[in-house]
């Protein structure tokens, strides 16, 4: 099998990377990561791309024209896909036409509900039965690209807000190689 060469975007601690490193390993799963980008210096998941020699960079997001760096980055590491794995920054709309249908996205709600931040407080609120994670493509809506795949889980009585977001990141872990198998399943 011809892997596609991924780069992941995140911005924290970095658990759905080190999933997919994890994930990638296998013989049979569709990409290998050949670039790790982070627009937080301090990001705890960079330290995944270094323990496993993955290529890292550090993006400074204040710094005028730093899509066109990444964009030089990934075309010099031929990357055909890129996953957002709680990257929380927006990308341009330029970004994205240029690499259309092959920007995928994590997120910890059952979309179209709960788009953007604080998604966990939002769904305590509204007193949702049911919450989950949903893997999706990136358009130039935020959080409105067709979804790839989606898992969900029903709500306890008790649940808090850390409740949520671990039970949410467990099903993130199983959503995201997921989709990515998906995308390239043949017929
Ligand atoms: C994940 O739960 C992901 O769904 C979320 O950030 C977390 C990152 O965790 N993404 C968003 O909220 C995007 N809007 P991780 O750094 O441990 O993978």
């Amino acid at each position: 099998m011809v892997k596609k060469n991924t780069c992941i975007f995140i911005s924290g601690k970095g658990s759905n990377l080190k999933n997919l490193i994890n994930k990638s390993r296998d013989y049979n799963f569709p990409i290998n990561i050949k670039l790790v980008i982070s627009n937080n210096v301090n990001a705890e998941g960079i330290k995944y791309a270094k323990k496993n020699s993955i290529p890292f960079m550090y993006i400074n997001t204040r710094v005028r024209n730093f899509e066109y760096r990444i964009i030089e980055e990934l075309k010099k590491r031929k990357i055909s896909l890129i996953c957002l794995a709680g990257y929380m920054k927006i990308l341009s709309n330029k970004f994205i036409k240029l690499f259309k249908n092959n920007i995928i996205n994590i997120h910890p709600s059952l979309l179209p509900k709960f788009k953007g931040l604080n998604t966990f407080a939002r769904v305590l609120k509204e007193k949702e039965i049911k919450t989950g994670c949903t893997v999706h493509f990136v358009n130039e809506k935020l959080d409105g690209g067709k979804i790839i795949t989606q898992k969900k889980f029903f709500l306890k009585p008790n649940d808090k807000e850390s409740d949520l977001k671990i039970k949410t990141q467990k099903l993130e872990y199983l959503a995201f190689p997921e989709a990515i198998i998906k995308l390239y399943r043949k017929g």
